[in-house]
């Protein structure tokens, strides 16, 4: 299949490592110019090098504005952007008593506001085009709750209701919105989270652990114009856990 994705741009954000740089790989090697972001230089560019993205550009998603500020500088290097990513480190554990005010806070303006942000630079100049792929990386808690992970449950669920709103608005601009929602999937966001790889794979009804490339590629095809007529959907990658919603 010819997913006719050369010389379309695009961004990544959290791009270094994990989720976030398996879909920046994927789309390099169907011939798509790709910036990536994430915050740690050093690690930034090692990733940049290897996977030969267009170029690298730090930034911090839990600061406001950042996410506006990488988008229109991506624009302005390429002059377009046909794919957007939004892309996030995972948050930390909670359970909701232990949730301070300033946590929530943090946790909004990464996993949500950087969102809108990078939308309200990057929806325009997609409209201007007539094509637009934007692909929302959140989680199967946005579905379904997952223990001890609060802020996230409840942030991505909104991200959802945010991702239908908004494709109703520019359907008809070529644009689709997506949500991609990764079970449990092998990278260092999923060690961090202390399971037992036992429970999860008995959990898990392929019963084993998701590869990031497994939703990357997933990723890739939305992205291309095979993908047009698919907008407003939320799609687990995640080995069957999700049944019925
Ligand atoms: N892996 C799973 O099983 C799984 C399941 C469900 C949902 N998810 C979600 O999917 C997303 C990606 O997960 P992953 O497993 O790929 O995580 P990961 O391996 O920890 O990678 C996260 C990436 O995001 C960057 N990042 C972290 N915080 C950032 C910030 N404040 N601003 C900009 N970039 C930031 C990281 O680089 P720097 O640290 O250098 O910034 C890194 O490139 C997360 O939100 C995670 O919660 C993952």
């Amino acid at each position: 299949m010819d997913l006719n994705l050369t010389g379309k741009t695009a961004l990544v954000f959290g791009a270094s490592q994990g989720i976030g740089k398996a879909i920046a790989e994927s789309l390099i090697k169907e011939g798509v110019k790709v910036a990536i972001c994430s915050r740690t230089e050093s690690t930034l560019n090692e990733t940049k090098d290897k996977i030969g993205a267009e170029f690298a550009l730090s930034g911090d998603l839990t600061k406001p504005n950042e996410a506006r500020r990488v988008t229109e500088e991506v624009i302005k290097h390429f002059g377009k952007l046909d794919i957007l990513v939004t892309n996030t480190g995972g948050p930390a554990k909670n359970n909701f008593p232990d949730v301070t005010t300033e946590q929530w806070q943090t946790d909004f303006q990464s996993i949500w506001l950087s969102v809108t942000e990078s939308l309200q630079a990057a929806l325009p100049k997609m409209a201007e085009n007539n094509y637009g792929r934007v692909l929302m990386v959140t989680s199967i808690a946005a579905l379904e709750p997952l223990p001890g992970l609060t802020t996230s449950n409840g942030l991505r669920a909104g991200l959802s209701g945010l991702a239908r709103s908004i494709s109703n608005e520019y359907a008809a601009n070529g644009i689709t919105l997506n949500l991609l929602l990764p079970g449990y999937t092998a990278t260092d966001r999923l060690k961090g989270l202390n399971l037992s790889e036992e429970k999860i794979k008995e959990m898990v009804p392929a019963g084993r652990l998701g590869d990031p490339s497994e939703l990357a590629d997933m990723a890739t095809f939305l992205a291309s114009e095979k993908g047009a007529y698919i907008t407003a959907q939320s799609i687990a990658v995640d080995g069957g856990v999700l049944k019925g919603h």
